[in-house]
């Protein structure tokens, strides 16, 4: 491991490791029947890949791709990929199918409704986990309880009670937030279908990531459509690490040897992937205290048990970043240069963009820029996992200018 010195905030960490065995779970057999159920699912649609070839040109990288997930089942962030895959997962085990043999609609038949009205989802969320859980299980005809941590958005919790969870605000940060979820299901006899695993906790979450495997295969063939075999980077924002491991583990699959250099990024009050992979002794590492950024989805102190493993080997870098560069990713990506699309990107699904966008352009950052590789022949890939989930908060950094920029 190698640590980068601190510039403009921006603390990152370089990986020497050599990568081990793909992770088994995520390989492209393991995961071929989940696109497939998402078919099923009533508003499925790939997501916008969108290709900002002016900022290209600007950033001087050959492509700069965003896979747009606001227009993810009307949710406006990716979370329901994961979601529905597991929550469909929990019904089969419960009512003994193969879920290759059904669709979503299976599970609203009047025959299955009935077995499965009484069961009760309990989740803790940041915001989009949680109300992608609730949405589902209203759909079923089930109910759900949803947990937030303190200071979440009430316009979040809104959208949260909107789909239909019994959904609340509790005083304690995001990690004691999924404790009282888990105690919450143990005594109400509930199904406990959280986006982080931990030791003894592993089924769920893991069919959780394998569900974020459909937007890593979506984008590969959205590029295949335009010639790309392949991105050279990929950049994936970290909460628990679920997301980025789901994909990081489904692309180490697919591509083996020929793996896209990929970055971890993180809020720096909550960068427990930024702060394991400095440990440097294998285990993930926990960052305690408030967890305070405006990356609220990324707000999470202790890393998912198995996509740490995931990311401690096959991620390339990781990297440590104050909000500006959240703030900055969603101005770039809601200015677009010329005939590029315009990309509504929330706090936690723009940091990756506004990374690369500095990386590029400030000669400070160069070590870091060098070290990753990144010149003229770039094929980028970044995921823009949630669109304005806190509106009001959007506007502020967006058209108020909230945040400090790096000039400031
Ligand atoms: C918009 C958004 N992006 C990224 C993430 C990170 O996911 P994970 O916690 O699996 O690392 C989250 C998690 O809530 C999120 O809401």
């Amino acid at each position: 491991m190698e640590k980068i010195n601190k510039i403009y905030g921006i603390k990152a960490v370089i990986s020497d490791k050599k990568a081990n065995e793909q992770p088994s779970f995520l390989s492209e057999s393991e995961t071929k029947g989940v696109r497939n159920f998402h078919t099923t699912v009533e508003g499925y649609k790939a997501t916008p890949l969108v290709s900002l070839d002016n900022l290209a040109k600007e950033l001087g990288v050959s492509k700069v791709y965003v896979k747009d997930e606001s227009y993810r089942f009307g949710l406006n962030a990716f979370k329901g990929l994961g979601v529905t895959y597991a929550i469909a997962k929990v019904l089969c085990e419960k009512l003994d199918v193969d879920i290759n043999s059904v669709s979503f609609d299976y599970f609203k038949s009047p025959e299955v409704a009935e077995k499965i009205k009484d069961m009760v989802f309990v989740t803790a969320t940041d915001g989009n986990h949680g109300r992608a859980v609730a949405w589902a299980a209203t759909q079923l005809g089930c109910k759900s309880i949803v947990y937030m941590p303190k200071d979440s958005s009430l316009r979040r919790l809104q959208h949260i009670k909107d789909a239909g969870a019994d959904a609340s605000i509790l005083d304690v940060n995001y990690d004691d937030a999924v404790r009282k979820s888990k105690e919450k299901a143990e005594e109400i006899g509930g199904y406990i279908v959280q986006d982080t695993a931990w030791e003894g906790y592993e089924k769920v979450p893991n069919w959780i990531c394998q569900g974020y495997t459909t937007m890593a295969a979506e984008a590969l063939d959205q590029m295949k459509l335009e010639g790309v075999i392949r991105p050279t980077h990929v950049f994936l924002q970290a909460g628990v690490g679920s997301f980025a491991g789901g994909i990081l583990g489904y692309y180490a699959n697919i591509f083996k040897a020929q793996l896209p250099i990929t970055t971890i990024v993180e809020p720096e009050k909550a960068a427990c992937i930024y702060k394991s992979a400095l440990a440097n002794d294998d285990k993930p590492h926990a960052v305690t205290g408030d967890l305070d950024t405006i990356m609220a989805g990324l707000a999470c102190g202790e890393p998912n048990t198995v996509t740490w493993e995931i990311l401690r080997d096959f991620a390339s870098a990781y990297v440590s970043c104050p909000d500006y560069v959240a703030a900055r990713g969603m101005r770039v990506l809601a200015n677009p240069i010329g005939s590029d699309e315009k990309v509504v990107s929330g706090e936690s699904g723009a940091v990756g963009l506004g990374l690369v966008s500095l990386l590029m352009e400030r000669e400070e950052l160069k070590e870091l820029k060098d070290k990753l590789q990144l010149d003229e022949n770039s094929v980028i890939l970044c995921f823009s996992t949630e669109g304005d989930t806190d509106p009001d908060h959007y506007k502020k950094v967006v058209y108020d200018g909230k945040n400090p920029s790096i000039f400031e």
